[in-house]
């Protein structure tokens, strides 16, 4: 199977190194990271997890050509570059391509739905963590499941294939019928963590260590839910709740996404996470003042 992951940063190399390892034909396709695609280039692709150092012999790329006949495309860049690096690779996107996003937040769908029928599109949310360490080294930060799910039409033995391939890759995998309750499952608990640990600049571990927070976080946690119950989320209050405490217990030490990007200067996914709330609420007359100050707060 020939995999290109376009956007191959932490989670995307990640992705791509495991997948290349259990056999498939992966390039990490990076336009904008020429350091980290040298890197790869020269020395490998270098996994780091705990005492464990993992190095991956595995095409990178700064150009296109090698989506012209690839059989999946992993979406793998911010939310917010989606639009861009979409119309980067339509040229060479082949409609016979499974094409298959699992990143943060939602919204991005209609930018990877303009040049991708939809029932060759596969929307995923995953628990798998990573962090880039620099150029071709990446920390596998975090195991966990992955679930995908197909936007339109049924189960097929080419998925087979795809969720058989992620597992002997390592990356333990499920096919959903549900992805879209999955994905607003997972926004509430980035509503909640991600602003919050950015606006503080604190590990994951201060949603339950600090009592002001987490009960912030508990409200903002059940006005998404609000939301995402036209979402299909049937949660109560207090589920909601347990799941953002969980995550921020299991990933205390961790920086979330949304603090790297402010750390780094660079601009956030908020407007698919908390400000997707917002827009949501809008349009379903649920009021959502919380989400909407975080969105203001973090601001880009
Ligand atoms: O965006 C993130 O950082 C992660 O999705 C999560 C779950 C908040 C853990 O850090």
């Amino acid at each position: 199977m020939k995999i290109v992951i376009v956007g191959a940063g932490a989670l995307g190399s990640l992705f791509g190194g495991l997948l290349a390892r259990a056999g498939a034909s992966v390039w990490l396709y990076n336009p904008s990271n020429v350091a980290h695609v040298h890197a790869i280039q020269h020395n490998g692709l270098r996994v780091e997890r705990d005492a464990e150092l993992i190095t991956v012999a595995v095409p990178a790329t700064t150009t296109t050509e090698a989506l012209a006949d690839a059989d999946l495309v992993g979406i793998f860049v911010k939310a917010y570059q989606t639009a861009q690096a979409m119309e980067q690779i339509a040229p060479k996107l082949n409609r016979r391509s499974w094409v298959l996003s699992v990143q943060n937040g939602v919204g991005m769908e209609a930018e990877i739905l303009k040049f991708v029928p939809s029932e060759r599109f596969l929307r995923g949310v995953t628990a798998q963590g990573a962090t880039l360490l620099g150029p071709g080294r990446v920390r596998w930060a975090g195991v966990g499941p992955t679930k995908l799910g197909r936007w339109e039409g049924p189960f097929t033995s080419e998925l087979e294939d795809i969720l058989a391939l992620f597992q002997r890759a390592g990356i333990e995998t499920e096919y959903s019928q549900e992805i879209e309750r999955l994905l607003w499952e997972k926004l509430i608990i980035n509503c909640a963590i991600n602003p919050l640990t950015a606006l503080f600049d604190q590990p994951n571990g201060v949603i339950v260590h600090d009592s002001e927070l987490r009960e912030i976080a508990g409200a903002v946690a059940c006005e998404a839910l609000r939301v995402a119950r036209a979402h299909g989320v049937t949660l109560t209050e207090e589920e909601a709740i347990a799941r953002v405490e969980t995550v921020a217990q299991k990933t205390a030490q961790n920086i979330s996404s949304m603090l790297q990007d402010v750390r780094r200067g660079r601009p956030t996914e908020i407007a698919y996470i908390n400000g997707a709330v917002v827009r949501e609420g809008r349009r379903l007359r649920i009021p959502t003042p919380l989400n909407l100050l975080l969105t203001r707060l973090i601001g880009r």
